[in-house]
């Protein structure tokens, strides 16, 4: 069984406070995106890749896929959308007709190890969805308006998503057409099939596998890179 992965890269990535939308800037000398197209292409369970990009970044997506690009599966190019759900969206109405299994993967982590993509796959195969995530370390608290604690949440029960997310291509389809008919807008896919009472599936991931997301990120990565 082989699935097809979406990688969400048409973000603006603005917390970064940089020109370029973090996909492109170098880790290591080499953009973060072609570092995680590279770690997504380890596995052998990947049958295509589409990758998602704002439309004014094609040209300059395109330019370092010539220069870096050297992957053994399909790779297309579609335009993203204003949030991330879009992105996604556009990115499943672009898969082939015959996609079953869909992974979907944000373009800003690299550090996706091969295994625990392919238990990704292979959960989604038997369950229908699963959810790269790892244990909560910190205690975390609810926070009220003015800077009060409300309540403790009981850490065994916490995990922090990731991605991958993985999920059979006609369930995930079906959540986000009911989402976008009901104006419903969330930060992961996963979400979209809890809300319709589907089974979501943990697969413990890592920590490495963490969003960079700010300057510090981007620090810690090529520190992680120069560690090999
Ligand atoms: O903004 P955030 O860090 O949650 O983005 C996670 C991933 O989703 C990033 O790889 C980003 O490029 C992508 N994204 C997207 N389209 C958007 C917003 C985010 O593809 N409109």
């Amino acid at each position: 069984m082989q699935a097809d992965i979406i990688v969400v890269a048409a973000g603006k990535g603005e917390r970064m406070g940089r020109e370029l939308p973090k996909p492109f800037l170098p880790v290591g000398g080499i953009p973060l995106l072609i570092h995680t197209l590279r770690a997504i292409t380890q596995s052998t369970l990947v049958a295509t890749i589409t990758l998602v990009v704002a439309p004014e970044r094609e040209e300059l997506c395109r330019d370092l896929l010539r220069l870096h690009g050297q992957f053994r599966v399909p790779l297309a190019v579609v335009h993203g959308g204003a949030e991330r759900q879009d992105s996604v969206r556009l990115g499943l109405a672009a898969l082939g007709p015959t996609s079953e299994i869909v992974a979907i993967h944000d373009a800003a982590r690299p550090f996706l190890d091969r295994e625990i993509l392919d238990r990704s796959i292979e959960t989604a195969a038997i369950h229908g969805g699963a959810l790269v995530a790892v244990p909560a370390r910190d205690t975390i608290k609810r926070v009220g308006e003015e800077g009060t604690v409300v309540e403790t949440i009981p850490r065994q029960q916490l995990w922090l998503a990731q991605t991958p997310q993985t999920f059979r291509v006609s369930l995930i389809r079906e959540a986000h057409a009911q989402a976008l008919a009901e104006g419903v807008v969330v930060t992961d896919d996963a979400a979209l099939l809890e809300r319709l009472g589907k089974v979501v599936k943990i697969v413990q991931g890592s920590y490495r596998n963490f969003k960079i997301t700010t300057p510090e990120d981007l620090r810690v990565a090529e520190a992680l890179l120069r560690a090999g």
